[in-house]
């Protein structure tokens, strides 16, 4: 294992003990509310600094992005960690079991190191540029799937900003009529990280953050599959609008949302 990626194992294990801990009792969870249906604990805010001090232990001159704390570091540093430390608040404040620790490496700005850890499951995705995606250790890859029709598709509804629900719902609806079924299990980091070992075919949502994506997007692109915006082109990170899946189920997303783009989407 490359020892960047060695050490995002390590910062994700740790934010994944302080997670399970608090999950024992859910009832104690003080809960705050950033923005309409934007909820964040103190498990987000502990889980996110015992991952920053370990990242920062080794690596004290790399950029960090982190949901919690935001950018710290030296901007001007080749290396940042993207990190959502507790990627399915709601998921977790609910006691529903899907939710994950999520932390990518970029150098100069291309994805280089992936960690995705759902510590319900005990379940380690990991991938480094390069060398492949692997779930605790066994090699991963997308599905074979070919037909849209019996592909499983993943997403994630709009419940924060509904600039965009009229196309989102035109989206949902087509395919809806054109796949074998559509799941919102709610943490987009892990919902790639099942695209990446098969589990879905494809996955699309809008409004993503960078820290929902990073790991995620490296791990499908690892496992053998395609990563891209709504035109399937390599801007996701900045527009926030993902579009990922095996070879052949992404191109024929890419071909449902096509005549939906327009005005502020794209
Ligand atoms: C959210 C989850 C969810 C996705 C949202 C994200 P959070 O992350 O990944 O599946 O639909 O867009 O913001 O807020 O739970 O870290
Ligand atoms: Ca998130
Ligand atoms: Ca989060």
């Amino acid at each position: 294992m490359h020892p960047m990626l060695i050490t995002a194992v390590k910062a994700a294990r740790r934010a994944g003990q302080v997670i399970s801990r608090a999950s024992l009792d859910i009832s104690q969870l003080k809960v705050n509310t950033k923005q309409q249906s934007d909820y964040v604990t103190e498990v987000d805010k502990l889980a996110e600094s015992a991952i920053i001090e370990i990242l920062r232990e080794t690596y004290p001159n790399h950029a960090i992005l982190a949901e919690e704390s935001g950018s710290s570091g030296d901007s001007q540093a080749e290396y940042q960690w993207i990190i959502d430390p507790l990627d399915g608040t709601t998921n977790f404040i609910h006691g529903f079991p899907q939710y994950a620790v999520s932390i990518g490496l970029a150098h100069k700005g291309v994805l280089t190191q992936a960690v995705v850890y759902d510590t319900t499951r005990n379940e380690l995705f990991t991938a480094s540029k390069g060398g492949g995606a692997f779930l605790n250790e066994k090699r991963i890859r997308v599905s074979k799937r070919a037909k849209l029709e019996e592909a499983l598709i993943g997403t994630g509804f709009p419940y924060r900003s509904f600039v965009h629900i009229d196309a989102y719902l035109a989206i949902f609806r087509e395919l809806a009529q054109k796949t074998s079924g559509l799941r919102r299990p709610g943490a987009a980091s892990l919902d790639l990280a099942y695209v990446a070992c098969g589990r879905l075919d494809g996955f699309w949502e809008f409004g993503l953050s960078p820290w929902d994506m990073a790991a995620g997007a490296l791990l499908i692109s690892e496992a053998g599959g395609l990563v891209g915006d709504l035109k399937g082109e390599p801007n996701y990170l900045a527009s926030g609008n993902f579009v990922g899946g095996n070879p052949k189920v992404f191109a024929q997303l890419l071909q449902v949302i096509a005549p939906h783009l327009g005005g502020k989407l794209g």
